[in-house]
């Protein structure tokens, strides 16, 4: 064996037992008691042994508010590996006009040569005619079986209408795609935005103001609605609000196929953490907005219930310096996106398990067999058995940590949670039976260009139960 790791806890979204792991050509070999020959041995005893956490919403250099998200595919996916991620899904944005078969090879050109750990795509689809529409099953062929389409931001061209929503349900559905939906009413967000700017509101804290709960909760209401018209599903990326979760839940009641993702952010941050902090406020300015304290309740409700069903980071870094302060004057300006994929599940651990709002195995379904399950990577992805990639996070369950910028790795200038304590952090990071993170330390391993591209399988509405 190239690698054991022994005495560990394995935990995986249904089981827990004590065993012992052997790994042979980047795949878990054997699963036993009494493991001890070799090349190296990783004592694992009082630690817990994850399937490799999946991050399935990621922007690494992304093109965006007239600015590029600061971390690159090799800053980005270090980090991740240090915080035990093993996969992510990020999103090609195809540029207008070109084909989804050339923005693959220009996003795949971007992460080859940099990816240290191993990455699929997905394609977020702005305003298309007809002739992109058939495109479709290119994509879906090589691999990308998942299209998001923004509702909001409208005046770009990633907005998209109802129309071309409807047509790429239909269309998803023909070639076996997941429609995703950034849910927000583009039309009001514009509006208020604008009304907001006109009376000189125009510190970060009235972003918030111009993407009110209800501009959410309409957009999912909707998406959802056309998905049903479709006979087909959709996924809702980064819900944000307890109306918009209530869309969700309401639909899923009835049966319908509609799935939900949240963010760290919207867990752990609330307006209140930045209301009063003046510019500073831009370093939390995201899309859908962080809310107010009491909506947090709600979305942990919902990863309980499983009318959520993923945690995603939507990790878009941009530095105060430079970037954030792009909107000074505007926060219609300010670049959209918060930095959070290293710290996302040490967070979800420390304040899921550890304040008791989740099972262990609940937190293994959230941080990585949902994603594997829905974005089709399942069982090579997010279980710990034989035959799939021994993609593993060795975890100290009791190790307290301090999070700050200076020592995490992504390319940018804060940390949302400065000085934050927690309880539990990976000790190990295993990618294909390499260690890429070791004992707080990023290993000579974790090189650029060893993240390989995921073929997605399509998704078929089955591999994912409508109730936990
Ligand atoms: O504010 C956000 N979420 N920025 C990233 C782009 C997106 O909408 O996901
Ligand atoms: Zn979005
Ligand atoms: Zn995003």
């Amino acid at each position: 064996m190239e690698l054991v790791i022994k005495n560990g806890t394995v935990v995986t979204a249904n089981d827990c037992y004590k065993a012992d792991l052997g790994i042979s050509n980047g795949k878990v070999a054997v699963i036993a008691a009494g493991l001890t020959e070799g090349d190296e041995v990783i004592d694992a005893a009082g630690c817990l042994v994850f399937p490799g956490f999946i991050d399935p919403h990621t922007h690494m250099e992304l093109p965006f508010m007239g600015t590029v998200s600061s971390d690159d595919f090799f800053s980005g996916t270090r980090a991740a590996a240090c915080g035990g991620v093993t996969t992510i899904i990020d999103y090609c944005i195809q540029a207008p006009g070109e084909t989804f078969v050339a923005a693959l090879s220009r996003w795949k050109e971007k992460a080859e040569g940099k990816a240290v750990i191993d990455y699929g795509f997905h394609i977020a689809v702005p305003m298309i005619g007809d002739d992109l529409l058939d495109q479709m099953p290119a994509a879906v062929e090589a691999g990308v079986t998942s299209f998001k389409c923004f509702l909001a931001y409208k005046g770009t061209p990633l907005h998209i209408d109802d129309a071309t929503l409807y047509k790429i349900i239909e269309k998803a559905k023909g070639c076996g795609a997941l429609p995703m939906v950034h849910a927000e009413n583009g039309d009001i967000v514009d509006i208020l935005s604008r009304q907001l700017v006109a009376e000189g509101k125009v510190q970060p804290k009235y972003h918030v103001l111009s993407r009110p709960h209800e501009a959410e909760a309409e957009a999912v209401g909707r998406a959802i609605a056309l998905a049903r018209l479709g006979g087909w599903s959709v996924y809702v990326v980064h819900v944000s609000s307890r109306l918009a979760l209530a869309k969700l839940r309401e639909a899923r009641d009835s049966g319908a196929a509609v799935y939900g993702e949240t963010c760290p952010q919207y867990l752990f941050l609330a307006f209140e953490d930045y209301a009063e902090s003046g510019f500073e406020g831009a370093k939390y300015i995201c899309s859908p907005p962080i809310r107010e304290r009491a909506n947090q309740d709600h979305l942990w409700s919902g990863l309980r219930t499983g009318d959520l069903q993923a945690v995603a980071s939507d990790h878009c870094a941009f530095n105060f310096a430079g970037q954030k302060e792009m909107g000074r004057d505007d926060f219609t300006r300010i670049p959209n996106g918060c930095p959070g994929i290293e710290t996302m599940f040490p967070l979800l651990f420390s304040a899921g398990v550890g304040k008791g709002r989740i099972s262990l195995n609940r937190f293994v379904e959230l941080s990585s067999t949902a994603s594997a399950r829905l974005f089709g990577l399942w069982p090579q992805k997010g279980t710990v058995a034989v035959g799939s990639d021994a993609d593993l996070v060795v975890y100290d369950p009791q190790k307290e940590t301090t999070l700050r910028q200076k020592t995490l790795h992504s390319s940018v200038d804060y940390c949302l949670y400065e000085g934050w304590q927690i309880t539990g952090y990976p000790v190990y990071t295993i990618s294909r039976g390499e260690v890429l993170y070791r004992q707080g330390q990023v290993t000579p391993v974790a090189r650029a260009g060893r993240g390989r591209y995921l073929k997605r399988r399509r998704w078929n509405g089955l591999e994912f139960p409508l109730k936990p």
